[in-house]
């Protein structure tokens, strides 16, 4: 197997021909010629990351960096310290100087994964850096100034959080100047062929047969978590698979569901069709889910799946 495919940013994306994906590719092929800031959104899995990657590497940019953080993984100061650098003495432990990735990113692109998940009071002050392309590093005075292109990515429903209190309007209205919506996997299942082709291609099997009803097998399951998902199936897959083609007995599509598509953000337990099926989905690590609404999953799981 290919060793590098396990990095998202050093094989070529596939993008698909589904007619929804065609009314996106139109949008992101604007973002990668335009310098402006773009809006990525789309559920976890769907290729915000890659898609980023991608419109910078075909932007005018594209000699220059790609520097990328994920918001919600810091919080608060030390998301601060990350994106504006802090000068020596801002804090204890700060013994020298370090720039942040605003000042990295200057010439090229910066891309702000899970903008959604970012502090309130981070979020002030990356409009202002947006807006005026300056930025102060923390614990010091002097005004600097990047020039870098904002691409921005979330999970999230923007526009519901900035209801919520929880984003700031102004920064959303800022950095949705393109808008770029990426489909869930499950609308798409006319690309699954090409993907699988793609992954198999990636990881060293360019030559093996695609059987037919592999593909219907996987366009059979929802994918919540989309790409990602999937290429961790095929990779599961060919393991099982040793070298032979894939048939629906080691096909990729797999019985477990981490959560149902579309009801993020919610905690549920792992659901199977075999608990569901014996105990109404109350059994062992199912227990969070309700029995009515496991029962309705399982209906819905059984029409996917075909069973
Ligand atoms: N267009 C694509 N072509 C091929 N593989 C993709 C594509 N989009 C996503 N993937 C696969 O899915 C994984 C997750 O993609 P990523 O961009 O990190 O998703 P997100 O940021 O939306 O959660 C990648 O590492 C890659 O293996
Ligand atoms: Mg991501």
């Amino acid at each position: 197997m290919n060793p590098s495919f396990t990095d998202r940013f050093t094989y070529k994306p596939y993008f698909g021909t589904s007619p929804v994906i065609e009314r996106v590719k139109k949008y992101v092929k604007i973002a990668a010629v335009e310098p402006c800031t773009a809006l990525i959104v789309g559920e976890t899995g769907s290729g915000k990351g890659v898609l980023a990657h991608w419109i910078h590497e075909h932007s005018p940019r594209k000699e220059s960096v790609f520097v990328d953080i994920n918001c919600s993984g810091l919080k608060g100061e030390l998301l601060k310290t990350e994106l504006f650098g802090h000068a020596m003495g801002a804090f204890t432990g700060a013994v020298k100087d370090r720039p942040g990735l605003i000042e990295e990113a200057d010439g090229g692109t910066l891309f702000l994964d899970e903008i959604g998940d970012m502090d309130l009071d981070v979020q002030c002050q990356l409009l202002k850096s947006i807006e005026e392309k300056t930025f102060r590093r923390v614990g010091e005075n002097n005004l600097r100034t990047s020039d870098f292109r904002l691409i921005c990515a979330t999970n999230r429903d923007l526009p519901d959080a900035v209801k919520r209190g929880d984003f700031r309007s102004d920064l959303y209205y800022r950095i949705n100047t393109l808008f770029i919506s990426l489909p869930p996997l499950r609308e798409r299942k006319e690309d699954i062929a090409g993907f699988l082709e793609h992954m198999l291609k990636n990881m060293g099997y360019r030559y093996l047969p695609i059987n037919q009803a592999v593909v219907d097998k996987l366009a059979r399951y929802p994918w919540p978590g989309n790409i990602r998902e999937l290429r961790n199936a095929v990779e599961r897959a060919l393991m099982f698979a040793q070298g032979e083609p894939l048939t629906p007995n080691t096909s990729p599509a797999p019985k477990t569901y981490l959560y149902p598509p579309g009801r993020r953000g919610r905690k549920y337990g792992v659901w199977t069709r075999s608990n569901a099926n014996t105990s109404g989905g109350r059994s062992g690590t199912s227990t969070a889910i309700s029995r009515r609404r496991a029962r309705r999953w399982e209906f819905r799981c059984r029409r996917c799946t075909g069973s």
